[in-house]
């Protein structure tokens, strides 16, 4: 996020805009903590974890009385617009504020990769990274212990971390919600590992699989006699010092959020398909997310072209298929 944030000043310092950093997110913008922030203000920041803004919960911006006095410390602040950094609580926020006729533009940031209008969220890849080295960690004591080793990871209610980690470490099992999961032929792929003289098991389960992980260890020392163990990475994904591809994929972000405010374009986020950045309504985004996410109401429907929705179901249907595709073939190649 801080590469973002560096972005941000920068590009908009050094096309005549004047920036302001709002610290603590929908929090800060209602106790008004901000400061205006010159070129060197980001300076040494590109490769820090976390975010210097800082963030902070605040449930007091979800209700419209929130929202109509976030925007009214928007104008008595002078803020022509807001750029938020952020997963869907952050874009819910920006676009309630845009309601009230503030402009803003969201740069997708959550560790979790759920936003279904974008194929990347900052973070992604640095939690990931993270993750792959935890678990090669494990790994060699698996090996040497002939041990079976259950590793939850993150990622709320969607199973992205999951997957890549599990693909990347050469997980023998990966369970998450996306895709239907066969306990039995789980038990039996381990025997079968067992049998042929395979002396580590990595079993990747998404965090989103609620109470999960703790059962299945039991379960897994019964059924195979391989003792195993239960790691929760948990935080420490979240941190360190991000990837190159976060850095750059945030700073092509902060960058072109800046222009396209400049270009009088408002209410969009940022979104990457493939190596190419554009940007949706953050309006269609969050439907979109709604939709993929089995969470539409009535009043969705009514307000986009049946083209829009026929669109927007074949971008869920697609992303479906392109998980439960590299699902198989992951474990096509585990043993
Ligand atoms: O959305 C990012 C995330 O790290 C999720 O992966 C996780 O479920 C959640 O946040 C943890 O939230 P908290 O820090 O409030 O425990």
């Amino acid at each position: 996020m801080n590469a973002a944030v560096r972005a941000v000043v920068r590009q908009s310092i050094g096309s005549g805009i004047q920036v302001v950093a709002i610290y603590e997110g929908f929090k800060g913008l209602l106790e008004k903590n901000v400061k205006e922030f010159k070129m060197r203000d980001v300076s040494n920041i590109i490769n820090t974890g976390g975010t210097i803004l800082y963030s902070a919960r605040c449930d007091y911006f979800r209700t419209p009385e929130g929202v109509a006095e976030g925007y009214k410390c928007a104008r008595e602040l002078e803020l022509d617009a807001i750029i938020g950094i952020g997963g869907d609580g952050t874009l819910r926020g920006l676009h309630d504020l845009s309601q009230h006729g503030l402009a803003v533009v969201g740069i997708p940031g959550t560790i979790d990769n759920d936003m279904t209008a974008t194929e990347y969220t900052i973070g992604y890849d640095t939690a990931m990274n993270t993750a792959v080295d935890m678990v090669d960690r494990l790994r060699d004591t698996c090996e040497s212990h002939f041990r079976c080793n259950v590793v939850e990871v993150m990622g709320r209610r969607a199973g992205y971390i999951a997957l890549h980690v599990g693909l990347a470490t050469g997980a023998a099992q990966i369970v998450t919600n996306e895709v239907n999961f066969d306990e039995e032929w789980m038990f039996s792929e381990i025997i079968r590992g067992k049998e042929n003289k395979k002396r580590h098991y990595i079993i990747m389960v998404a965090e989103g699989v609620e109470g999960y992980s703790e059962g299945i260890v039991q379960k897994i020392q019964e059924r195979t006699g391989i003792e195993t163990r239960l790691t929760r990475l948990g935080h420490v994904v979240r941190g360190g010092s991000p990837t190159l591809r976060d850095r750059v994929v945030a700073s092509r972000m902060g960058i072109e959020a800046v222009d396209l405010l400049s270009r009088g374009e408002e209410n969009k986020l940022m979104v990457k398909k493939g190596l190419d950045l554009s940007s949706v309504d953050i309006d269609y985004a969050l439907t979109l997310d709604r939709m993929y996410k089995g969470s539409l109401t009535e009043g969705d429907h009514g307000r986009f072209s049946r083209e829009q929705i026929v669109k927007m179901r074949q971008t869920c249907e697609k992303k479906r298929e392109k998980f439960a595709a590299l699902y198989r073939q992951t474990l096509d190649i585990s043993q």
